[in-house]
This record gives structure tokens, C-alpha cells and sequence, in this order.
């Protein structure tokens, strides 16, 4: 639970205090350290002390004022959290800080974040559970801001609910979530937060004319689902954004198996979908008026006597024919029909795709920002705009149309690899090819929706990415902070 109040309360077992290096405290004891050099408030650094009334007191540095990021102040919140459950304080106050470019707003959801995220742990299958979920109130707060500032932690509350969520769908193994119980997740999550869900079966889909799907699933015992949310915040508007995330819920590679190191991570390849169903549990948890409908063609890429093959030609939902070179990109293929059902059945003016789609996307980025593909360059300045309110990061590759022959097909329309030279650049642009003239926006988070290193806010596992700023992107927050 996260509260606010407008003063200093001492009924509290502890207390973190955020301490810029260069900027001066009304604290005696932050000079002290300070000039005793033993916490100068750099970045990253953490001190505790006990206080007299036998309470303890966290000092986590915030490096400079004006270098400060979104992320960095999350961060600083996580690390001092993970100082107190070492403390073992269940009752704990943050003191409200100022910060460079952020509105108390920003800077209200950033300290929920951090609290709420630094507590995260996916530890349902183990015997000890280490469960460490304060009561965390912000001090100090300004008086004034008190009532909107109990909106924002509502608000931030319900998007982490969302960015959790994705988390847990991520790291739950395949065994366990296949397209049929992936669809239960989704149902689960409408039925909780408010809105529809329908789940489309394996004979549905077949008549939907989904061929290019249908082909990626076939080869497994989990049969596909296709899943489609639908949450109309908005009865006076006709505006609809259309999500599509993937949802491999298992990636062998098919017939162009993966190497065993590629694939043990592979239970992650439904981390867009999981994205998506977070963003609609955090859009209805809001009641944002909007409207968004979101769809996940779910399937799981394994090896049996009848898989695809690599020299397939097969068909898609949108009648163009394509030639599967390789069965490891699969993911495009769920996604184009995917796509099409999007525009042609949901009536949606806008797409955005989020997929764990290319491993060159890692060699190209690395494992913190998001590569993106775009027809529309005023849509990526609202991606960008959403960016900077949330602190994921996200770049742009180029569309430019000499990769097009890349992956024109020899014997059908397009070919499924345009090869490993601009690997996320073509399979962007192949998916392009059937976004019709919709602005698009796709999202390749192959390299930011795992994380094996793992930090304050998000241990090793499903990071969440990027629930957060789809959701920004939606609601278009008037705020011009960051
Ligand atoms: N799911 C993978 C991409 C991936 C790689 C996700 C690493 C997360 C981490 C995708 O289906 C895939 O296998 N892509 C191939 C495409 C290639 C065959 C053109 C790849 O990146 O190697
Ligand atoms: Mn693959
Ligand atoms: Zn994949």
C-alpha cells in the first residue's frame, strides 16, 4: 500500500531519504556524510543509519540535479526498497523530492514504480517465498498537490498491476502457458480489470482464412488460439488503436531448430503478448477513454511429423503468398494475419505490433532499447513523446525501400528471411507489407523484454517492456513533463 501525507510522521519504522550530490538538504546528518565524504550522494550509493528512537534512516544518492533521468530516480527508489527488506521494515516513509523536469506527478509515479517494481519477484514455484510488500508513505509531500498526487499513485499502481502481469506471463514455462492457457490469462485479466475477451479456436481461425498462422502452430500438440481484447473507453469516439503482440508461447525454431542456448529463453517469445494484455488491464484499471483493441495470434513453433518446412509456399489472411525459408521466423508470419484480422475485422485507424521478433535486433541495439520500424513519422513522435514519460528507451531503423528485394520471393510473393544482413530492418518491413495504409508503428523487443542480468527493479526474467509506455501512448497525457 502506498499513501501520501503532507508532513513527517515518526510512527514509522524507517525512512528513505533521496539525496542529490549537489544540491544542499535541511538535513544536519546528510552534511555530516557529506562532508565526512562517507555518502556524497552520488549515483548509485546507499547509506543507513539507526536513529535514537531506534528507527532507521536510508540515504540513496541521486548523482546531479540536472543530470538525473526518469529511470535513475526509479532506480534510486528500488535500491533504497531493497535496503529496507534487508532491514526487514514493513512500515517506511519516502520523503518527497523535487526533480529536474518531472512535475510531482512524474515524480509521484516514479517513486510508486520504483517501490512497486523493487518488490517483484517470480517465485511461485519455490518452496521458500520471500514476500516483502511494505507500507510505504510519501513525506512531506507539497499540501496543495496532496489530492492529485493520490490520483497518480492510483494511476501507477494500476500500470505496474499491468507491467507485473506481463512479467508473470513471461516467466511462467511453456509447459505450463500455451496458447489455450494463455487465453485463460487474458480472460482472467478482462474479467478482473473490464474489458472483452474473445478467444477464437484452431477450426475459427481456419475459417478466418489465418493460413500463415495456422502453418507457424501446426507442428505442435498445443493447439492455437486467437485471442482478441477489446476495451471501448470512448462511445463518442470512432478513434480505435489497434495492439498486436506476439505470442510464441514456445520457440523451438521449427525445422531451422535453434541451437539449445538460443532456445532456453525461448518461453519468452510471447513477451508481446504479454505487453498487450498488460496494457489493456492498465487502460480498463484506468478507465481511460479511449478505445483499443488488442490481438494476439497465439501458437507455439515446435517439431513433429506435421510442421512446416523450410521451401513451404504458403498462404496468409491477406492472400499474398510467401515462401517460408526459414521456420525460425515465425514470427512474422503470426503477426501479418494477425494484422490483417486487426484492420479488417476490428476496424482499427492505428497498429502498433509488439514482437520478440529478431535476434539482430540485440546486435543492432542491445538490451535496453527497443528497435522500431514506422510508416508515419507523426505517430513515432507520440511513441517518442510516451517514451520520455516513462524512461523506456526506443530507436529508429530505417525502411528505406533497397532492403525490399531482399525479401521479394523467387517463387512466391515474399520470402519469410531476408537474410542476416539488416535482419530487424526486414522483417519489419515484411510485416509493413501488410499494414495496408495504416499508420504503424512495430516494436522489436527481442533485446528488452528478457533480462538475464537483472537490478533493483527487475530481476532476471520478463522485464515488462514496454507496457509502460504503450500505455502513455494511448492516453496521451496532456503534461507536457517528462
Ligand atoms: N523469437 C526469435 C527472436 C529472438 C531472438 C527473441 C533472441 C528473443 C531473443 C525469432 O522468432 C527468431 O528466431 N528470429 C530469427 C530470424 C531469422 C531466422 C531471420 C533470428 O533472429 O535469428
Ligand atoms: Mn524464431
Ligand atoms: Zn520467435
Amino acid at each position: 500500500m502506498i499513501k501520501v501525507k503532507d508532513l513527517n510522521i515518526d510512527s514509522l519504522q524507517g525512512t528513505i531519504n533521496l539525496v542529490y550530490e549537489d544540491v544542499k538538504n535541511n538535513n544536519k546528518i546528510v552534511d555530516t556524510l557529506k562532508s565526512k565524504k562517507v555518502f556524497e550522494g552520488k549515483s548509485g550509493q546507499v547509506f543507513y543509519r539507526t536513529t535514537e528512537e531506534l528507527t532507521y534512516e536510508i540515504f540513496v544518492g541521486l548523482g546531479k540535479f540536472d543530470e538525473l533521468e526518469r529511470t535513475d530516480l526509479i532506480n534510486a527508489v528500488a535500491k533504497g526498497i531493497k535496503q529496507a527488506e534487508k532491514l526487514k521494515i514493513d512500515n517506511l516513509g519516502i520523503h518527497f523530492i523535487k526533480a529536474n523536469g518531472l512535475c510531482t506527478g512524474g515524480v509521484t509515479k516514479s517513486i510508486v514504480e520504483g517501490v512497486k517494481l523493487a518488490s517483484y519477484k517470480f517465485d511461485k514455484y519455490k518452496e521458500n517465498k520471500a514476500t516483502y510488500n511494505p507500507d510505504v508513505t510519501i513525506l512531506d509531500a507539497p499540501k496543495e498537490k496532496i489530492e492529485k498526487m493520490k490520483g497518480k499513485i492510483a494511476e501507477a499502481s494500476n500500470v505496474v498491476d499491468g507491467i507485473i502481469l506481463a512479467r508473470d506471463l513471461v516467466n511462467e514455462p511453456a509447459n505450463i502457458l500455451y496458447p489455450e492457457t494463455l487465453a485463460q490469462h487474458a480472460v482472467e485479466a478482462g474479467k478482473e480489470s473490464g474489458f472483452e475477451v474473445e478467444v477464437f479456436d484452431e477450426k475459427q481461425i481456419e475459417e478466418l482464412g489465418m493460413k500463415a498462422f495456422l502453418e507457424v502452430g501446426k507442428g505442435s500438440v498445443h493447439k492455437p488460439r486467437l485471442i482478441v481484447m477489446r476495451y471501448m473507453g470512448n462511445a463518442n469516439s470512432d478513434e480505435r488503436v489497434g495492439l498486436v503482440g506476439k505470442g510464441l508461447t514456445f520457440d523451438t525454431g521449427g525445422y531451422s531448430l535453434k541451437p539449445s542456448t538460443s532456445m532456453d529463453t525461448m518461453k519468452s517469445d510471447m513477451g508481446g503478448a504479454a505487453a498487450v494484455i498488460g496494457t489493456m488491464t492498465a487502460l480498463a484499471k484506468n478507465k481511460v477513454e479511449k478505445n483499443v483493441v488488442a490481438v494476439v495470434a497465439a501458437c507455439e513453433n515446435a517439431i513433429s511429423g506435421g510442421s512446416y518446412k523450410p521451401g513451404d509456399i504458403i498462404g496468409s489472411m491477406a492472400g499474398k503468398t510467401i515462401e517460408v525459408l526459414n521456420t525460425d521466423a515465425e514470427g512474422r508470419l503470426t503477426l501479418v494475419d494477425a494484422i490483417t484480422y486487426i484492420i479488417e475485422k476490428e476496424k482499427v485507424d492505428k497498429v502498433v505490433d509488439v514482437a520478440t521478433l529478431t535476434g539482430a535486433v540485440l546486435v543492432a541495439l542491445g538490451s535496453e532499447i527497443t528497435g522500431v520500424l514506422s510508416n508515419d513519422d507523426a505517430f513515432y513522435e507520440e511513441l517518442l513523446v510516451a517514451a520520455k514519460r516513462t524512461g523506456e528507451k526506443f530507436w529508429r531503423l530505417p525502411n528505406d525501400k533497397c532492403f525490399k528485394k531482399l525479401y521479394k520471393g523467387d517463387f512466391a510473393d515474399l520470402k519469410n528471411t531476408g537474410g542476416r544482413y539488416g535482419g530487424t530492418i526486414t522483417a519489419g518491413m515484411f510485416i509493413e507489407e501488410f499494414v495496408q495504409d495504416k499508420p504503424w508503428l512495430h516494436l522489436d523487443i527481442a533485446g528488452t523484454a528478457w533480462t538475464d542480468a537483472g537490478n533493483d527493479t527487475t530481476p532476471k526474467g520478463g522485464t515488462g517492456a514496454p507496457v509502460a509506455t504503450l500505455y502513455e501512448l494511448v492516453v496521451k497525457h496532456k503534461c507536457k513533463h517528462k
